[in-house]
């Protein structure tokens, strides 16, 4: 399995899926969410506001995801994940975001993924700390079942690449 760090823009990567930290609404906000939707274009934010909503206002909950298409981006997906915000770790976190990569990547498999990107998924706006979230992210990958080929670590920072690099040992 093909698994490494990329440091940069995670909606210039030409993969069939990039991931999305996104929250329950799944109708945008700021951080890499942002960004998706801003290279997607308004067609993005028209097919996650088409999904039907769990609860009022949530259309993923925390710890699922949810797929579509990738509209202006290079990848052909986008795989919508939530992240739990990060409380101290004693409210199900690390649990909730186990469950964000192995719910992306049921979807990605789903749907013949070949290639991968994800960002750091909770370790922003979410206050996740780096080292556990990308100990998690690794575990995931290198522990699933299934997995694409070809995996990527987007990460946005030097600091956070140094992060991943550590935690990919
Ligand atoms: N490409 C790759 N990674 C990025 C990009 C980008 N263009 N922009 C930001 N990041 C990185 C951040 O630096 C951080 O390391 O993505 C990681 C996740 O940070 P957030 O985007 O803040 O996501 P998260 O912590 O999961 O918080 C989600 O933030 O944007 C809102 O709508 C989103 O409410 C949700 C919350």
């Amino acid at each position: 399995m093909n698994h490494h760090v990329f440091e940069g823009d995670i909606t210039t990567l030409p993969v069939d899926a990039i991931v999305n930290a996104a929250n329950e609404s799944l109708l945008g906000g700021g951080g890499v969410d942002g960004a998706i939707h801003r290279a997607a274009g308004p067609g993005l934010l028209a097919a996650c506001r088409a999904l039907p909503e769990a609860r009022p206002g949530v259309r993923c909950p925390t710890g699922e995801a949810r797929i579509t298409g990738g509209f202006a981006l290079p990848a052909r997906f986008v795989i919508h994940t939530v992240g739990p915000v990060w409380h101290g770790g004693q409210r199900g976190e690390p649990a909730l975001l186990e469950a964000c990569y192995r719910e992306s990547l049921r979807l990605a498999r789903e749907h013949g993924v070949a290639s991968i990107a994800f960002p750091a998924i909770s370790a922003g706006v979410y206050g996740y700390p780096a080292d556990a979230a990308a100990a998690i992210a690794v575990r995931m990958i290198r522990d699933a079942p299934w997995r694409p080929g070809n995996v990527v670590f987007c990460t946005f920072s030097a600091a956070m690449t140094r992060v991943y690099a550590s935690a990919l040992g």
